[in-house]
């Protein structure tokens, strides 16, 4: 099953939302297959952000994100990435619809709870970046059969 990276922020991790967070995505089906926690160094912030070294909200970003330590969790599931996605929202907390994870827990653009992986080859390389091979599990709950039907399972 396809897998994607999921990052508690300082914002989740701070303000203790990290059991709701991991309860919807539970509730959904999703499958944990790795979590740990951890700090974040600025080298490591510089290749998951390489998008935004430039950006002048960088330095700001940084901080926020080493402000604690955070928790980065694996989920397993179909169309993983998009559905987490889809569950987290904008990236503004005031724009993300109520019902999604950022609008229902963040009303800011920075402090908002969660990263998750934005398509394969981030969540592939995301995944390679927080997690040592054996850190992930690959396994089958047993009632995955009542989560998908048999013809969404490969
Ligand atoms: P980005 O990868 O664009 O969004 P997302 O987290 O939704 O995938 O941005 C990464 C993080 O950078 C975002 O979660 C918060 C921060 N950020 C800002 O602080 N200001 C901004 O204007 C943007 C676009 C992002």
């Amino acid at each position: 099953m396809e897998k994607t990276l999921i990052i508690f922020k300082p914002s989740a991790m701070e303000r203790g939302f990290v059991g709701q967070i991991i309860n919807r995505f539970q509730q959904k089906g999703l499958v944990i297959c790795g979590i740990k926690m951890m700090r974040l160094s600025e080298e490591l912030l510089r290749e998951h952000y390489a998008h935004l070294v430039d950006k002048s909200f960088f330095p700001v970003l940084l901080k926020s994100m080493m402000a604690s330590p955070v928790i980065v969790m694996c989920l397993a599931g179909k169309d993983v990435i998009n559905v987490v996605r889809l569950m987290t929202g904008a990236t503004n907390g005031r724009d993300a619809l109520p019902g999604t994870i950022r609008g229902d827990f963040s009303a800011s653009n920075q402090e908002n709870v969660i990263h998750a992986s934005s398509s394969p080859e981030d969540a592939a390389a995301e995944i390679k970046r927080f997690f040592k091979d054996e850190e992930i599990f690959e396994w089958t709950p047993a009632n995955l059969k009542y989560v998908y039907s048999e013809l969404e399972i490969d």
